[in-house]
């Protein structure tokens, strides 16, 4: 009899994204004539840079000619793009990563999700609330935690991220071996200073714990005093894997481009307690499992990366950057409580009431979509995320639109 892995049943029926998909659907279905402006799901609607395309565009004519056709590439990457990667994202910012410490893949989500399975099952994990699903849903699947009882599963350390501690969570005060940091964070849009950054590095390495470091959102930074990566922070290649991605950075969501740095001196213990390298070990999972990320796509990764390629992005985050400042503003005029929205895409709303009800309103008065805070967690709960990406046009209609249905 073929048996189900049970520690799914503990999951929510399904994952936020796809149920607000649903509703969206059901809403659009019925009023067909009122077409929905989409700031929910943090998806880029600007085309790729024209350095990405055309790089993209050569690579596939390359693939089309005998002389430069390729097969499988390395599963880890090609070094053209790995050594760009260390040397502009890492060394330019004074972080000193090798460009074999970077492993080149098709999404931070994957990656994100497929790294626990490196740590034993018993491992106590502590995830901030609210927070980016998957951490904690990839974590339960593997069965690291019991029950779902009002709103939280058994086993997990919540670390609460509240207006009062400005979205940022408290170092842990029982015993953690794993953590799950995002900054500039989804969805609250909070950043991380460096001076804070180094308490948490120096937690894990006390600690012999691991931090996962999500900063998929950095290049969204505009205030230059915050670290972009975890690496800038001393003693951090000792005790943190960070995950990077193209997705957001140069509107890569449907092309999918992401990496995750694993350095060599980044270790976790076995029952003896010997150490064990986690670069060989993502090294081995990596190259068993996955395929690399096809030519072309890297390609395109590389363009971002020249001189035109860097300022084509940098347009593309401005943009996207204007709308969050424009929302954030409409936001505080209606008296709604706000953070993000200055170094980040995202703008977090206290709404004064069930963030469920708060999405269906502004989905059924105005047309807008959002995401209800209560499905990042507990903590999410009376809040709802305001994603600045879509055009200038559609973010001004929404905002209109809000006003009206709410004044
Ligand atoms: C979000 O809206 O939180 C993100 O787009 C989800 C993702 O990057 O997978």
């Amino acid at each position: 009899m073929i048996r189900v892995n049970e520690h799914y049943l503990k999951l929510t029926s399904s994952y936020l994204f796809s149920e607000i998909a649903r509703r969206v659907d059901a809403h659009q279905k019925a009023h067909p004539e009122e077409p929905v402006l989409k700031l929910g799901i943090g998806d880029v609607t600007c085309p790729l840079p024209p350095a990405c395309v055309k790089a993209f565009r050569r690579a596939v004519e390359e693939m089309g000619e005998e002389a430069s056709f390729r097969g499988y590439g390395p599963e880890q990457g090609y070094p053209f793009l790995r050594e760009r990667i260390a040397s502009a994202d890492y060394r330019e910012r004074g972080a000193d990563i090798d460009p074999d410490e970077i492993f080149i893949s098709d999404g931070a989500k994957c990656d994100n999700g497929n790294i626990q399975e490196l740590f034993s099952q018993d491992v106590r994990v502590a995830i901030p609330d609210p927070v980016y699903p998957v951490y904690l849903d990839t974590n339960v699947m593997a069965g690291r935690t019991g029950a779902c009882t009002d709103g939280r599963y058994e086993g997990i350390v919540y670390l609460e991220s509240t207006r009062e501690n400005n979205f940022i969570p408290e170092l842990p005060e029982v015993p953690v071996d794993l953590v799950y940091l995002c900054f500039p964070n989804n969805p609250t849009g909070a950043t991380i200073d460096r001076a804070r950054l180094q308490q948490w590095v120096d937690w894990a390495a006390a600690n012999r714990a691991l931090i996962l470091f999500d900063a998929a959102y950095e290049a969204f930074i505009g205030d230059e005093s915050l670290p972009h990566s975890i690496y800038e922070v001393e003693g951090a290649k000792e005790v943190a894997v960070e995950f990077r991605s193209f997705s957001k950075t140069a509107g890569f969501t449907g092309t999918r481009c992401a990496f995750t740095v694993v350095p060599k001196d980044c270790k976790a213990w076995d029952a003896e307690g010997n150490p064990h390298s986690l670069h060989r070990l993502w090294h081995r999972r990596h190259t068993t499992k996955f395929n690399g990320v096809s030519y072309p796509v890297q390609r395109a990764a590389e363009a971002v990366y020249t001189a035109e390629g860097r300022e084509q992005a940098r347009a593309l985050i401005e943009g996207y950057m204007k709308n969050a400042r424009f929302i954030r503003k409409e936001m505080e005029a209606l008296q709604l409580d706000c953070t993000g929205g200055e170094n980040s895409p995202y703008i977090w709303i206290d709404g004064r009431m069930d963030s469920w009800k708060f999405f269906d309103m502004l989905l059924e008065k105005a047309g807008v979509v959002c995401t209800p805070g209560a499905g990042f967690g507990k903590c999410g709960e009376g809040y709802i995320r305001i994603s600045a990406f879509n055009s200038s046009e559609n973010v001004h209609r929404a905002m209109e639109r809000i006003r009206k249905a709410l004044t």
